[in-house]
């Protein structure tokens, strides 16, 4: 008989032998930063999670600061949409004011900018359209390299496409050279999938698209293997870390990864899987701590190096706590 209980008797035990840690450093917090004054305005979908305008940041960069994790995903929600999405990469637009603002009095926060058109285009989809409404891959490469450009000028640490048009890391990767940005990483989106599990974040950056849905671009849920060749493909165009998105209902696209390719892989533990949580707790159905720690512990196991959650200033505190 093999004596499994053994090495559970208790914590110490339970804990020399724990297969996997985590770590602060591990967590990115998302946060969306409006264009405006004196706003902070909760966001319906997510409890516990607002929009911030700049002058209202202040109280939650400290505690994110404080916390000891290590940085921030940024998006930003402006006053004006137009059909191909200038305040995206607008010098002077929400985000790299906002991004230019953090860096100044947070430099050790990482500033990871989402590059994406979606919260900027007055129909809401992550890339140009025609009149037929058909999307413009390659006419939207250029766009997303000049966002990309204005961000890291603002101060940006790390930027990370989210718009899932073929070849955007590539045309990011390029412009960023030619523009004295040859040190800035890119983290892909990678493996992002059309999902239900975004609808409470396009509440919280309005950016839900105008008509139809994204699926000519984001992935099918039915395909893990297409993921991985998604991956590798960021990989071959430069991604210095890639990315799979969800988390909980992809884990086994993210183990496969980890075991398939030698980069840093990160986890987005997207709004809905946020959002799902939340509600069960607020009716006492669930343990939040718990549920939590297990999901963040999941990614983990399934070999996520970074976790993006909106949990991230909880975990911090309950990791303080112990458990
Ligand atoms: C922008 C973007 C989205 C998310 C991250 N970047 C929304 C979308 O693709 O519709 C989703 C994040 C979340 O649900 O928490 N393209
Ligand atoms: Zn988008």
């Amino acid at each position: 008989m093999q004596r499994f209980r053994r090495l559970r008797q208790n914590q110490a035990l339970r804990d020399l032998v724990a297969e996997t840690r985590l770590d602060l450093r591990d967590l990115i917090y998302p946060l969306f930063v409006i264009e405006g004054t004196h706003i902070k305005q909760p966001v319906d979908s997510m409890p516990g999670v607002y929009r911030y305008s700049i002058d209202e940041l202040d109280p939650l960069l400290k505690e994110i600061d404080e916390s000891g994790i290590s940085g921030i995903l940024i998006f930003g929600v402006p006053k004006v949409k137009d059909a191909v999405g200038s305040e995206a990469y607008h010098d002077h637009g929400i985000v790299q004011e906002a991004i230019r603002y953090i860096k100044s009095k947070y430099p050790r926060l990482l500033i990871v900018a989402d590059i994406c058109l979606c919260e900027y285009t007055s129909h809401g989809h992550c890339g140009l359209i025609n009149k037929e409404r058909i999307i413009l891959n390659d006419e939207t490469l250029p766009l997303l390299a000049k966002m990309a450009n204005t961000v890291v000028d603002a101060g940006a640490d790390l930027v990370a496409p989210s718009d899932m048009m073929d070849g955007d890391v590539a045309s990011i990767r390029a412009y960023l050279d030619a523009h004295g940005h040859k040190s800035t990483p890119i983290m892909g989106y990678s493996a992002k999938y059309a999902s239900g599990y975004f609808s409470p974040f396009r509440y919280a950056a309005n950016s839900a698209p105008e008509f139809g849905d994204r699926k000519s671009y984001q992935m099918d849920p039915r395909n893990g293997q297409e993921g991985l060749r998604e991956i590798q493909n960021d990989i071959d165009m430069g991604a210095d870390i890639v990315m799979v998105k969800p988390g909980l209902a992809y884990l086994d696209v993210l183990k496969e990864a980890s075991l398939t390719f030698n980069k840093p892989l990160a986890v987005y533990n997207v709004s809905g899987e946020y959002a799902m949580v939340k509600a069960a707790a607020q009716n006492g159905w669930i343990d939040e701590k718990r549920i939590v720690l297990e999901n963040m512990y999941a990614f983990k196991r399934a070999g996520a190096s970074i976790i993006i959650t909106y949990h991230a200033l909880d975990v911090a505190k309950w990791l303080k706590e112990g458990n």
